[in-house]
């Protein structure tokens, strides 16, 4: 979809629909939203007197214009923002992907809309802007590539709908002095939110699909297209660094491991600190030895959910042309039972030399992430990140409302926070306090063991991985509720939200300057 920035009327520009919104609780339509009241003869109003509209969240209804009624697109599409004292920036992503939505299920190629917000929302046009574009391009995303349509079993229906695609979205202001910042926000906000559905779609590609040679192999493509420095170290490169624990995951997989680097250094940012990002790549967890029951494990593909937020963040980055030095490290492997895996009671060494002792196969995250930790160490880096469908301890206490975070460092939680607030994608701290939990990942004859059992599951991962953490401002993010969606929502259809890179790539531009 391309997207251009229009200064103009809305009644005079030429597309299939415009779209409007309106607050809940407004009887009398003002700004934008007014004018086109205006030109419909007051069929906005009418609407509302009716009761058929109200302005709730996300409602949408569709207007017919007659030709003499001073509007050039044939269709006007009122979008409900809710009400104003509920009004965020996430009420515009929702809001613009709502209506695109419901234009791209009536067909429409072309798509005008105005900065939700911007006017009487009064967010700053820029902001706004980058949440409309945001908006838009996640909530038409679509995984497709393996549906060939002849075999469809959806139906005819389904056949048609899927070859339904918004050709072009006209974003529409018409004070001129807004529009230099209107076009900086939709550009930004349509690089995250594209690089956002990059990761998408490495998630929902199945394990038989996406092992980790072709993570790696996709990954570089995706690299040399943005200008990104792409490395991928194989197992016997990780095996001369001392890599034991990631080696320990991949012996039970036929498919080799890799571990990916990628780094964004922006002219000028030599000598600069980078802020290191791990992301967990396990490209499909059965378990391993400590096998996992059957029912659901599919979705055990989304296991590199942490890497491809990853992977999207330094897309956007070097999109944005970001000015901090950012690396992005990921371990990616495959979790399999076999002759040749790992058992438990097995103690492996990391690269940094601590020992391991496995209790259970499936806790193989904080394996590979220990030596990507570990890794990441010969950059000194100003901060360092994981991120990671780490338990499934996290999802019993957050839900799939927020990410958990652990840390050694308040600033850098801090700095998440943040982050969080501006891109929607919420976290929640739990704590790594030493006296309390440190015994809990005690082992008899190693330096440390890989599970703590059911209490306190999501701090025990975060403990094991602070001893790899070392004396850098470091956090977890345990975003195993957060990778996958069974609820489709506006901007988050159903599958793979692709949570993490807006997120990710918010908190490393927050190191800049
Ligand atoms: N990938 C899983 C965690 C997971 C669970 C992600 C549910 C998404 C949804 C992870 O490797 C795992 O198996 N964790 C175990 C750890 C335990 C053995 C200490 C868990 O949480 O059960
Ligand atoms: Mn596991
Ligand atoms: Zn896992």
């Amino acid at each position: 979809m391309n997207i251009a920035v229009q200064s103009a009327q809305l009644g005079s520009v030429d597309a299939d629909a415009i779209v409007v919104n309106l607050f809940q609780g407004t009887s009398e339509p003002a700004g934008a939203t007014g004018a086109v009241d205006q030109a419909l003869s007051g069929a906005i109003s009418r609407l509302i007197a009716t009761g058929d509209f109200t302005g709730k969240p996300n409602q949408t209804a569709v207007l017919y214009p007659s030709p003499d009624q001073q509007l050039k697109a044939p269709r006007v599409i009122v979008v409900g923002l809710g009400k104003r004292d509920d009004f965020t920036l996430d009420k515009v992503r929702q809001a613009s992907a709502a209506a695109a939505r419901r234009a791209r299920d009536l067909g429409i190629k072309r798509l005008a809309t105005i900065v939700h917000g911007a006017g009487t929302g009064s967010i700053d046009p820029s902001r706004a802007a980058q949440a409309v574009a945001e908006g838009t391009v996640l909530g038409l995303y679509r995984f497709d590539e393996l549906k060939s349509r002849s075999t469809s079993a959806g139906g005819a229906d389904e056949e048609d709908s899927t070859k339904k695609e918004i050709e072009q979205l006209i974003v529409v202001e018409l004070e001129q002095a807004k529009l230099a910042e209107i076009e900086e926000g939709v550009k930004r906000g349509r690089h995250l939110a594209e690089s956002q559905n990059f990761a998408r779609t490495l998630v929902t590609r199945p394990g038989n699909l996406l092992p980790p040679v072709a993570l790696a192999e996709e990954t570089q493509k995706m690299a040399d297209q943005v200008g990104l420095q792409f490395e991928a170290l194989d197992s016997n490169q990780m095996e001369r660094l001392g890599m034991g624990a990631l080696l320990g995951v991949a012996a039970g997989s036929d498919q080799p491991a890799r571990f990916i680097i990628l780094e964004h250094n922006p002219p000028g940012s030599e000598g600069q600190q980078p802020v290191v990002l791990c992301g967990k790549g396990i490209t499909f967890d059965t378990g391993g030895i400590s096998l996992k029951p059957g029912e659901g494990m599919w979705q055990m593909k989304d296991d590199m959910g942490g890497g491809a937020a990853v992977i999207g963040a330094l897309r956007s980055l070097a999109l944005l042309g970001a000015p901090q030095r950012t690396v992005g490290l990921i371990p990616a492997v495959e979790n399999m039972p076999s002759g040749k895996a790992i058992r438990p009671g097995d103690v492996l060494r990391a690269m940094d030399g601590q020992t391991i002792e496995i209790i259970s196969t499936d806790a193989e995250g904080r394996l590979v992430l220990a030596d990507a930790l570990a890794y990441g160490q010969r950059y000194e880096p100003r901060a360092m990140l994981d991120v990671a469908t780490l338990t499934g301890g996290v999802v019993t206490a957050l839900g799939h409302g927020a990410a958990g975070v652990m840390a050694n460092d308040p600033d850098v939680v801090e700095r998440l926070k943040r982050a969080a607030d501006a891109t929607g994608e919420r976290v929640w701290e739990l704590p790594l306090w030493d006296d309390e939990y440190k015994r809990a990942i005690r082992s008899d004859i190693a330096d440390m063991k890989n599970s703590v059992g059911r209490a306190a599951s999501a701090i025990g991962g975060g403990m094991l991985l602070k001893q790899f953490a070392k004396q850098v401002p470091w956090a977890h993010v345990d975003i195993a509720g957060m990778a996958w969606t069974e609820t489709d929502s506006p901007y988050k259809p159903k599958g793979a939200t692709g949570y993490g890179v807006r997120l990710l790539a918010e908190y490393a531009a927050g190191y800049a300057g």
